[in-house]
């Protein structure tokens, strides 16, 4: 099929320029002012802005803990990504113990996500204790395009911070990247057991039970290791403006750290924890203050932090509700859908992000740092076209019935976004389109990430 989206505004990483852009088949085939093509399905942009294609870098989908499954699977997480402007999502493929063997960790992750995922999609390869030794298997897990490894610095899965940079030893010389959960784990546990001694277990504590500088702590370790080692930590889902700084400072120096957040660390705050719906904003590292919530908005205005993604971890309130303490409840909620929306109204409007920097933490950084560069994260003749059509008109207000994700809440429920997508098109086909999803399970391709050279 061949598309000509015709007037809109082009938004790259460097510009925003008014032009027409073509597609024939799966590809983005020509891109300039008065494109004329005869026989195209033309799609009116005027007014509109046309971005590539979102990347949430972070999602989790059908993840087991314990006896339970997020909401979401791979198909109606992406069907709820797709009507939020994303078409690639990265996940996970986690192994649950030790002796489990990678490739056969990676190939069960495949399956789980081939006859389901709407949106194109790459995998992160958490380790656990003692995989980040296994030299071949991770070359191997590099060359199949799992060019990123995941590890926690707390949780079950947790690596001591020696096999941590261990981990980043084997990435530097695998061209792959690191990515960390920090939060402290004996921070985190001395928390805990405070917490729990004075009977204060219910998840109103949470922000309590991790404190920030239980991330601060693990970030400081992190970063002091990766000078030494001269590698390249990405930290994930940062949530506390200390440690903003501390990566801020690191890069400043030259070290090559970077540093995601989310929506809810911009925009939320702990005050939501003192309500009956707890719960429903429980997430891990917790919801901070608003310094924090600036110092996270300078870091990316300032272009010191590379990727916003969400952590998209969903739950329903049921699911929640089974929780009956902060060490019970189900940790996560869900975002993608909303991600871009809530960018462009809090980010753009509001004067710290321009629109080339929208595209630079939605797209073309995590584009270039998960390997799948230019091929997604551009708007490129060549490159995939994955595209979003955003309409800065539209005004909504946010609410659990109009989104699709199976959690069936939203944590952003009654905050008003200026700007809405109109249209996004994977690989030439169009999967939304005013309101509705037009796509199905199955046309999300698994995109291996190219390790860096
Ligand atoms: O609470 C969260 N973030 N759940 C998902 C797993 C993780 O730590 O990213
Ligand atoms: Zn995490
Ligand atoms: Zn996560």
């Amino acid at each position: 099929m061949t598309w000509l989206i015709k007037g809109g505004w082009l938004v790259t990483e460097d510009r925003v320029e008014k032009g027409d852009l073509l597609i024939e088949g799966e590809k983005i085939s020509a891109i300039g002012s008065d494109l004329k093509v005869s026989g195209a399905e033309v799609l009116d942009a005027r007014g509109k802005y046309v971005l590539p294609g979102i990347i949430d870098a972070h999602v989790h989908y059908q993840m087991p803990i314990g006896d339970l499954l997020t909401a979401d699977d791979f198909y109606t997480g992406t069907m709820s990504a797709a009507c939020g402007g994303v078409t690639t999502v990265v996940d996970y493929a986690e192994p649950s113990r030790p002796e489990d063997c990678l490739n056969e960790v990676i190939d069960r992750r495949l399956d789980e996500a081939r006859d389901k995922a709407a949106v194109d999609f790459a995998l992160h390869l958490v380790l656990l204790p003692g995989q980040e030794e296994d030299g071949e298997a991770l070359r191997e897990a590099v060359g199949r395009g799992l060019v990123s490894f995941k590890v926690f610095t707390t949780y079950n899965q947790r690596l001591s911070y020696a096999a941590i940079g261990r981990c980043l030893e084997q990435a530097k010389s695998l061209g792959a990247l690191v990515t960390i959960h920090a939060e402290d784990h004996d921070t985190v546990m001395a928390a805990r057991e405070e917490l729990t001694g004075a009977g204060q277990t219910s998840p109103q504590y949470h922000a309590k039970s991790r404190p920030a500088a239980a991330e601060v702590e693990a970030v400081r370790r992190i970063l002091e290791m990766a000078r030494r080692l001269e590698a390249r930590p990405y930290f994930v889902h940062i949530s506390t403006g200390e440690a903003a700084e501390l990566i801020v400072s690191a890069r400043r120096e030259g070290l090559e750290a970077y540093g995601e957040t989310c929506p809810h660390y911009l925009l939320l705050t702990e005050e939501v924890y003192a309500g009956e719906d707890a719960a429903l904003y429980l997430m891990c590292p917790p919801l901070r203050r608003k310094e924090d919530n600036l110092k996270l908005w300078q870091a990316l205005s300032e272009g010191y932090f590379q990727v916003v993604a969400t952590d998209h971890c969903s739950y329903t309130p049921a699911q929640k509700a089974a929780g009956t303490a902060f060490f019970n409840t189900p940790a996560g909620i869900p975002g993608s859908e909303t991600l871009l929306p809530l960018l462009y109204s809090f980010g753009v409007r509001e004067g710290w992000l321009s629109l080339p920097q929208l595209v630079q933490v939605l797209s073309g950084n995590p584009a270039r740092l998960f390997g799948l560069y230019p091929r997604k994260g551009c708007l490129q003749v060549g490159s995939d076209a994955d595209i979003v059509v955003f309409d800065p008109r539209q005004e909504r207000v946010l609410e659990a019935g109009k989104l699709h994700s199976a959690a069936g809440y939203t944590p952003f429920a009654g905050f008003t976004v200026r700007g809405y997508p109109e249209a996004t098109i994977l690989r030439g086909r169009l999967i939304f389109y005013e309101g509705r999803f037009l796509g199905r399970p199955g046309q999300g391709k698994f995109i291996p990430g190219k390790a860096r050279v």
